[in-house]
Protein backbone atom coordinates (compact mmCIF):
# COMPACT_ATOMS: atom_id res chain seq x y z
CA UNK A 1 0.00 0.00 0.00
CA UNK A 2 1.20 3.14 -0.81
CA UNK A 3 1.47 5.70 2.08
CA UNK A 4 1.04 9.95 1.75
CA UNK A 5 3.64 11.14 4.08
CA UNK A 6 2.69 14.76 2.96
CA UNK A 7 -0.96 14.52 4.41
CA UNK A 8 -1.44 16.91 7.43
CA UNK A 9 -3.80 15.19 9.84
CA UNK A 10 -4.79 17.81 12.60
CA UNK A 11 -3.41 16.12 15.99
CA UNK A 12 -5.01 18.79 17.57
CA UNK A 13 -7.59 17.95 20.58
CA UNK A 14 -6.55 14.33 20.20
CA UNK A 15 -4.81 13.99 23.56
CA UNK A 16 -1.46 13.62 22.21
CA UNK A 17 1.22 14.92 24.24
CA UNK A 18 3.34 16.64 21.52
CA UNK A 19 0.40 18.98 20.69
CA UNK A 20 -2.19 19.45 23.14
CA UNK A 21 0.22 19.78 25.92
CA UNK A 22 3.44 21.57 24.21
CA UNK A 23 2.76 24.37 26.39
CA UNK A 24 3.45 22.58 29.38
CA UNK A 25 6.12 20.88 28.22
CA UNK A 26 7.99 23.17 25.79
CA UNK A 27 6.92 26.38 27.21
CA UNK A 28 4.59 27.84 24.99
CA UNK A 29 0.92 26.61 23.80
CA UNK A 30 1.63 28.62 20.77
CA UNK A 31 4.70 26.93 19.44
CA UNK A 32 4.98 24.72 16.67
CA UNK A 33 5.19 21.11 18.15
CA UNK A 34 8.76 19.50 16.77
CA UNK A 35 9.96 18.14 20.19
CA UNK A 36 8.52 14.64 21.66
CA UNK A 37 9.93 11.88 19.36
CA UNK A 38 6.55 11.10 18.02
CA UNK A 39 5.73 11.33 14.20
CA UNK A 40 2.78 13.40 12.69
CA UNK A 41 2.28 10.19 10.61
CA UNK A 42 -0.53 7.75 10.13
CA UNK A 43 0.27 4.64 11.40
CA UNK A 44 0.47 1.75 9.12
CA UNK A 45 -3.17 0.68 8.34
CA UNK A 46 -2.91 -2.93 9.38
CA UNK A 47 -1.93 -1.41 12.44
CA UNK A 48 -5.12 0.52 11.90
CA UNK A 49 -7.43 -2.12 11.27
CA UNK A 50 -5.60 -4.24 14.51
CA UNK A 51 -6.59 -2.18 16.69
CA UNK A 52 -10.46 -1.68 15.49
CA UNK A 53 -10.78 -5.44 14.93
CA UNK A 54 -10.14 -5.59 18.50
CA UNK A 55 -11.98 -2.33 19.48
CA UNK A 56 -14.82 -3.71 17.93
CA UNK A 57 -15.11 -6.84 20.51
CA UNK A 58 -16.73 -4.96 23.11
CA UNK A 59 -15.38 -6.57 26.09
CA UNK A 60 -12.11 -5.05 27.04
CA UNK A 61 -11.04 -7.24 30.24
CA UNK A 62 -7.28 -8.35 31.55
CA UNK A 63 -5.29 -8.92 28.47
CA UNK A 64 -2.04 -11.62 28.15
CA UNK A 65 0.95 -11.51 25.83
CA UNK A 66 0.21 -14.09 23.30
CA UNK A 67 3.10 -16.42 22.29
CA UNK A 68 2.60 -14.77 18.33
CA UNK A 69 4.18 -11.86 20.55
CA UNK A 70 7.88 -13.48 20.62
CA UNK A 71 7.82 -14.85 16.87
CA UNK A 72 6.93 -11.12 15.53
CA UNK A 73 9.75 -10.08 17.94
CA UNK A 74 12.40 -12.94 16.79
CA UNK A 75 10.91 -12.29 12.66
CA UNK A 76 11.05 -8.74 13.13
CA UNK A 77 14.88 -8.58 14.53
CA UNK A 78 16.46 -11.12 12.43
CA UNK A 79 15.24 -9.75 8.97
CA UNK A 80 15.99 -6.03 9.88
CA UNK A 81 19.27 -6.42 12.03
CA UNK A 82 20.52 -10.14 10.84
CA UNK A 83 20.54 -11.62 14.84
CA UNK A 84 18.86 -14.67 15.90
CA UNK A 85 17.63 -14.68 18.94
CA UNK A 86 15.45 -17.38 21.27
CA UNK A 87 11.70 -16.62 22.93
CA UNK A 88 13.15 -18.09 26.25
CA UNK A 89 15.20 -14.53 25.82
CA UNK A 90 12.09 -12.15 25.26
CA UNK A 91 10.38 -10.24 27.82
CA UNK A 92 7.21 -8.13 26.98
CA UNK A 93 7.49 -4.42 28.84
CA UNK A 94 4.95 -1.32 28.57
CA UNK A 95 7.96 0.88 27.06
CA UNK A 96 11.64 0.91 27.29
CA UNK A 97 12.25 3.59 29.72
CA UNK A 98 10.33 1.36 32.10
CA UNK A 99 13.16 -1.09 31.53
CA UNK A 100 16.16 1.52 32.64
CA UNK A 101 14.42 2.43 36.10
CA UNK A 102 14.05 -1.49 36.47
CA UNK A 103 17.50 -2.41 36.07
CA UNK A 104 18.91 0.62 38.22
CA UNK A 105 16.47 -0.70 40.67
CA UNK A 106 17.43 -4.95 40.09
CA UNK A 107 21.48 -4.41 39.11
CA UNK A 108 22.63 -1.52 41.89
CA UNK A 109 22.56 0.30 45.22
CA UNK A 110 21.82 3.40 45.70
CA UNK A 111 25.17 5.34 45.41
CA UNK A 112 26.25 2.82 42.51
CA UNK A 113 27.62 4.29 39.18
CA UNK A 114 25.71 4.24 35.99
CA UNK A 115 27.31 5.72 32.90
CA UNK A 116 25.93 7.36 30.36
CA UNK A 117 27.11 9.42 27.42
CA UNK A 118 25.55 13.01 27.11
CA UNK A 119 24.30 14.47 25.36
CA UNK A 120 21.78 11.67 25.62
CA UNK A 121 17.77 11.07 25.62
CA UNK A 122 17.45 12.68 29.52
CA UNK A 123 15.06 9.93 31.04
CA UNK A 124 18.68 7.75 31.43
CA UNK A 125 19.59 10.34 33.78
CA UNK A 126 16.06 10.96 35.07
CA UNK A 127 15.98 7.00 35.41
CA UNK A 128 19.39 6.88 37.70
CA UNK A 129 18.84 9.72 39.85
CA UNK A 130 15.71 9.24 40.76
CA UNK A 131 16.83 6.01 42.13
CA UNK A 132 19.26 7.30 44.42
CA UNK A 133 22.32 6.05 41.58
CA UNK A 134 24.75 8.34 40.26
CA UNK A 135 25.23 9.37 36.85
CA UNK A 136 28.86 8.94 35.61
CA UNK A 137 28.66 10.70 32.15
CA UNK A 138 31.02 9.43 29.70
CA UNK A 139 30.28 12.68 27.76
CA UNK A 140 30.77 11.83 23.57
CA UNK A 141 33.46 13.91 22.06
CA UNK A 142 32.21 16.71 19.16
CA UNK A 143 34.81 17.24 16.50
CA UNK A 144 34.79 18.64 12.92
CA UNK A 145 30.55 18.30 12.87
CA UNK A 146 30.60 14.79 13.90
CA UNK A 147 30.41 12.86 17.75
CA UNK A 148 32.71 9.75 18.45
CA UNK A 149 33.31 8.36 22.09
CA UNK A 150 36.25 9.03 24.71
CA UNK A 151 37.16 5.56 25.02
CA UNK A 152 40.32 6.36 27.63
CA UNK A 153 37.72 8.30 29.56
CA UNK A 154 34.80 5.19 29.54
CA UNK A 155 37.32 2.70 30.35
CA UNK A 156 38.53 4.78 33.66
CA UNK A 157 34.63 4.83 34.44
CA UNK A 158 33.39 1.47 33.85
CA UNK A 159 36.96 0.65 35.98
CA UNK A 160 35.17 2.22 39.25
CA UNK A 161 34.40 -0.37 41.40
CA UNK A 162 30.85 1.43 41.99
CA UNK A 163 30.12 1.52 38.21
CA UNK A 164 27.75 -1.56 37.39
CA UNK A 165 25.52 -0.46 34.33
CA UNK A 166 25.90 1.26 31.21
CA UNK A 167 22.94 2.51 29.53
CA UNK A 168 23.92 2.56 25.73
CA UNK A 169 21.73 4.37 23.23
CA UNK A 170 22.09 2.45 20.09
CA UNK A 171 21.86 4.70 17.33
CA UNK A 172 21.81 7.95 19.82
CA UNK A 173 18.95 10.31 20.42
CA UNK A 174 19.88 13.03 19.84
CA UNK A 175 23.43 12.90 17.94
CA UNK A 176 21.86 10.90 15.36
CA UNK A 177 25.13 8.29 15.53
CA UNK A 178 25.11 4.64 14.34
CA UNK A 179 28.15 3.54 16.30
CA UNK A 180 30.29 0.81 13.73
CA UNK A 181 31.09 -2.28 14.61
CA UNK A 182 34.42 -1.27 16.14
CA UNK A 183 33.29 1.26 18.92
CA UNK A 184 30.32 -1.11 19.88
CA UNK A 185 33.35 -4.16 20.12
CA UNK A 186 35.74 -1.49 22.07
CA UNK A 187 32.35 -0.70 24.78
CA UNK A 188 31.27 -4.24 24.62
CA UNK A 189 35.02 -5.26 26.13
CA UNK A 190 35.60 -2.12 28.36
CA UNK A 191 31.91 -3.01 30.20
CA UNK A 192 32.68 -6.79 29.95
CA UNK A 193 36.00 -6.59 31.43
CA UNK A 194 34.84 -4.22 34.55
CA UNK A 195 32.01 -6.46 35.15
CA UNK A 196 29.36 -3.17 33.73
CA UNK A 197 26.11 -4.68 32.61
CA UNK A 198 25.34 -2.87 29.27
CA UNK A 199 21.52 -1.57 28.54
CA UNK A 200 21.52 -1.30 25.07
CA UNK A 201 18.39 1.23 23.91
CA UNK A 202 17.90 -0.03 20.55
CA UNK A 203 14.57 1.72 20.28
CA UNK A 204 15.19 3.55 16.97
CA UNK A 205 17.13 1.10 15.18
CA UNK A 206 14.81 0.88 12.39
CA UNK A 207 15.27 4.14 11.48
CA UNK A 208 18.84 3.58 9.38
CA UNK A 209 19.08 6.66 6.67
CA UNK A 210 21.51 7.35 4.05
CA UNK A 211 22.61 3.41 3.99
CA UNK A 212 23.33 2.91 7.24
CA UNK A 213 23.35 -0.35 8.79
CA UNK A 214 22.54 -0.86 12.86
CA UNK A 215 24.67 -3.12 14.48
CA UNK A 216 22.81 -5.14 17.45
CA UNK A 217 25.67 -4.95 19.96
CA UNK A 218 24.41 -8.96 21.76
CA UNK A 219 24.53 -9.77 18.32
CA UNK A 220 28.40 -9.38 17.58
CA UNK A 221 29.48 -12.05 20.25
CA UNK A 222 27.85 -14.61 22.26
CA UNK A 223 29.73 -13.33 25.27
CA UNK A 224 28.49 -9.64 24.90
CA UNK A 225 25.44 -10.83 24.73
CA UNK A 226 25.48 -12.28 28.14
CA UNK A 227 26.19 -8.89 29.44
CA UNK A 228 23.89 -7.44 27.34
CA UNK A 229 19.73 -6.13 28.03
CA UNK A 230 18.58 -5.06 24.52
CA UNK A 231 15.56 -3.15 24.08
CA UNK A 232 13.49 -2.80 20.90
CA UNK A 233 10.20 -1.54 20.44
CA UNK A 234 7.88 -0.62 17.01
CA UNK A 235 6.55 2.39 18.87
CA UNK A 236 9.32 4.78 16.73
CA UNK A 237 9.22 2.95 13.86
CA UNK A 238 5.05 2.99 13.33
CA UNK A 239 4.16 6.05 15.43
CA UNK A 240 2.32 3.45 18.19
CA UNK A 241 4.05 4.96 21.30
CA UNK A 242 1.11 5.97 22.59
CA UNK A 243 0.42 1.94 22.72
CA UNK A 244 2.56 0.97 25.36
CA UNK A 245 4.77 -2.37 24.13
CA UNK A 246 8.17 -3.18 23.40
CA UNK A 247 10.24 -6.77 23.63
CA UNK A 248 13.31 -6.72 25.41
CA UNK A 249 16.15 -9.28 24.71
CA UNK A 250 17.72 -11.09 27.90
CA UNK A 251 19.76 -13.73 27.00
CA UNK A 252 21.62 -14.19 30.01
CA UNK A 253 19.00 -16.16 32.83
CA UNK A 254 20.46 -14.79 35.78
CA UNK A 255 19.71 -10.84 34.10
CA UNK A 256 16.54 -11.83 32.81
CA UNK A 257 15.46 -12.90 36.08
CA UNK A 258 16.85 -10.12 38.08
CA UNK A 259 14.77 -7.63 36.28
CA UNK A 260 11.54 -9.79 35.77
CA UNK A 261 11.40 -10.36 39.59
CA UNK A 262 12.09 -6.37 40.09
CA UNK A 263 9.03 -6.06 37.65
CA UNK A 264 6.91 -8.07 39.69
CA UNK A 265 8.20 -6.54 43.27
CA UNK A 266 7.12 -3.26 41.53
CA UNK A 267 3.89 -4.97 39.90
CA UNK A 268 4.53 -3.01 37.01
CA UNK A 269 2.50 -1.69 34.82
CA UNK A 270 0.19 -4.57 32.67
CA UNK A 271 -0.55 -4.12 28.92
CA UNK A 272 -3.51 -2.54 27.69
CA UNK A 273 -6.17 -4.67 25.03
CA UNK A 274 -4.43 -2.92 21.98
CA UNK A 275 -0.41 -2.92 23.09
CA UNK A 276 0.12 -6.95 21.60
CA UNK A 277 -2.18 -6.89 18.36
CA UNK A 278 -0.68 -4.00 16.95
CA UNK A 279 2.59 -4.68 18.32
CA UNK A 280 2.72 -8.08 16.07
CA UNK A 281 0.92 -6.69 13.37
CA UNK A 282 3.64 -3.62 13.17
CA UNK A 283 6.39 -6.23 13.13
CA UNK A 284 4.63 -9.02 10.85
CA UNK A 285 3.06 -6.97 7.89
CA UNK A 286 4.03 -3.65 7.73
CA UNK A 287 7.74 -3.57 6.26
CA UNK A 288 6.70 -1.22 3.34
CA UNK A 289 5.42 1.33 5.34
CA UNK A 290 8.99 1.63 6.95
CA UNK A 291 10.64 1.69 3.41
CA UNK A 292 8.00 4.46 2.45
CA UNK A 293 8.83 6.65 5.68
CA UNK A 294 12.69 5.89 5.07
CA UNK A 295 12.44 7.48 1.88
CA UNK A 296 10.46 10.40 3.09
CA UNK A 297 12.44 10.89 6.25
CA UNK A 298 15.47 11.54 3.85
CA UNK A 299 13.72 13.82 1.87
CA UNK A 300 12.70 15.88 4.94
CA UNK A 301 16.31 15.74 5.62
CA UNK A 302 17.31 16.91 2.75
CA UNK A 303 15.49 19.90 2.72
CA UNK A 304 16.01 20.85 6.17
CA UNK A 305 20.00 20.31 5.30
CA UNK A 306 19.61 22.43 2.03
CA UNK A 307 17.48 25.14 3.57
CA UNK A 308 19.71 25.55 6.53
CA UNK A 309 22.83 26.30 4.04
CA UNK A 310 20.99 28.32 1.91
CA UNK A 311 18.92 30.72 4.47
CA UNK A 312 20.39 30.00 7.67
CA UNK A 313 24.31 29.08 7.94
CA UNK A 314 24.87 29.71 11.36
CA UNK A 315 22.48 26.96 12.49
CA UNK A 316 24.15 23.55 11.23
CA UNK A 317 22.68 20.31 11.13
CA UNK A 318 25.00 17.48 12.69
CA UNK A 319 24.79 14.90 10.07
CA UNK A 320 22.19 12.56 11.18
CA UNK A 321 23.01 8.87 10.64
CA UNK A 322 19.75 7.64 11.88
CA UNK A 323 15.97 8.54 13.37
CA UNK A 324 14.03 11.47 12.73
CA UNK A 325 14.97 13.59 15.46
CA UNK A 326 17.73 15.95 13.83
CA UNK A 327 20.28 17.85 16.37
CA UNK A 328 21.33 21.16 15.29
CA UNK A 329 24.90 23.13 16.21
CA UNK A 330 23.54 26.84 17.12
CA UNK A 331 26.74 27.63 18.32
CA UNK A 332 27.37 30.70 15.23
CA UNK A 333 24.40 32.07 16.57
CA UNK A 334 25.93 33.73 19.38
CA UNK A 335 23.59 32.54 22.34
CA UNK A 336 23.02 29.32 24.29
CA UNK A 337 20.77 28.07 27.33
CA UNK A 338 17.58 29.51 27.87
CA UNK A 339 18.26 32.81 25.14
CA UNK A 340 18.52 30.10 22.64
CA UNK A 341 15.50 28.32 23.56
CA UNK A 342 13.74 32.04 23.35
CA UNK A 343 14.74 32.08 20.27
CA UNK A 344 13.32 29.22 18.74
CA UNK A 345 10.24 28.63 21.31
CA UNK A 346 8.85 32.06 22.06
CA UNK A 347 10.58 34.29 18.97
CA UNK A 348 10.31 32.19 16.14
CA UNK A 349 7.17 29.73 18.16
CA UNK A 350 8.78 26.31 17.06
CA UNK A 351 8.54 23.96 19.82
CA UNK A 352 12.15 21.99 19.49
CA UNK A 353 13.59 20.43 22.62
CA UNK A 354 16.22 22.03 23.98
CA UNK A 355 19.51 21.00 23.72
CA UNK A 356 20.69 21.36 27.43
CA UNK A 357 17.90 19.40 28.07
CA UNK A 358 20.41 15.93 27.01
CA UNK A 359 22.99 17.09 29.54
CA UNK A 360 25.18 20.46 29.87
CA UNK A 361 27.23 19.59 26.17
CA UNK A 362 23.92 20.48 24.10
CA UNK A 363 23.75 24.03 25.55
CA UNK A 364 24.07 25.82 21.96
CA UNK A 365 22.34 22.98 20.98
CA UNK A 366 18.56 22.30 19.85
CA UNK A 367 16.51 19.06 18.78
CA UNK A 368 14.40 19.58 15.62
CA UNK A 369 11.87 16.53 15.12
CA UNK A 370 11.19 16.08 11.35
CA UNK A 371 9.01 13.27 11.36
CA UNK A 372 6.30 15.13 9.64
CA UNK A 373 4.58 16.59 6.40
CA UNK A 374 7.24 18.56 4.61
CA UNK A 375 4.73 21.26 4.87
CA UNK A 376 5.43 21.54 8.48
CA UNK A 377 8.79 21.19 8.63
CA UNK A 378 9.12 24.01 6.19
CA UNK A 379 6.09 26.24 8.35
CA UNK A 380 8.43 25.96 11.27
CA UNK A 381 11.79 26.74 9.11
CA UNK A 382 10.10 29.55 7.26
CA UNK A 383 9.00 30.95 10.90
CA UNK A 384 12.57 30.55 12.40
CA UNK A 385 14.05 32.43 9.49
CA UNK A 386 12.03 35.88 10.31
CA UNK A 387 13.36 35.94 13.40
CA UNK A 388 16.92 34.81 11.95
CA UNK A 389 16.64 37.50 9.27
CA UNK A 390 16.11 40.15 12.57
CA UNK A 391 18.63 39.19 14.47
CA UNK A 392 21.22 38.97 11.61
CA UNK A 393 20.21 41.98 9.28
C1 LIG B 1 16.29 6.62 23.00
C2 LIG B 1 14.88 6.47 23.46
N1 LIG B 1 14.56 5.48 24.29
C3 LIG B 1 13.30 5.30 24.74
C4 LIG B 1 12.29 6.15 24.35
C5 LIG B 1 10.88 5.98 24.85
O1 LIG B 1 10.63 4.69 25.18
P1 LIG B 1 9.19 4.20 25.66
O2 LIG B 1 8.16 5.14 25.13
O3 LIG B 1 9.10 2.83 25.09
O4 LIG B 1 9.25 4.16 27.16
C6 LIG B 1 12.58 7.21 23.48
C7 LIG B 1 11.52 8.15 23.09
O5 LIG B 1 11.78 9.24 22.71
C8 LIG B 1 13.91 7.36 23.03
O6 LIG B 1 14.23 8.34 22.19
Amino acid sequence: MKYDFDEVIDRKNTQSSKWDNVGVRVGNPDALPMWVADTDFCCPQPVVDAVKKRAEHVIYGYPYVVPEFKQATMGWIKKRHGWAILPEWIVFTTGVVPVFNTMAQAFTEPGDEIIIQRPCYHPFGYAIEDNGRVVSNNSLIYQNGRYTIDFEDLQRRASSPKAKLMFLCSPHNPVGRVWAEDELRTMADICLKHNVIVVSDEIHSDLMLFGSKHIPIAGLDEKYAMNTVTCYAPSKTFNIAGLRASGIVIPNPEIRKGLEAQFKRNRGIQQNIFAVPAYITAYSECEDYLSQLLSYLEGNVRFLDDYLKKNMPKIRLVKPEATYLMWLDCADLGFSGDTLADFFINQSLVGVSRGDGFGPEGASFVRLNVGCPRATLKKGLDQILRQYEKNNK
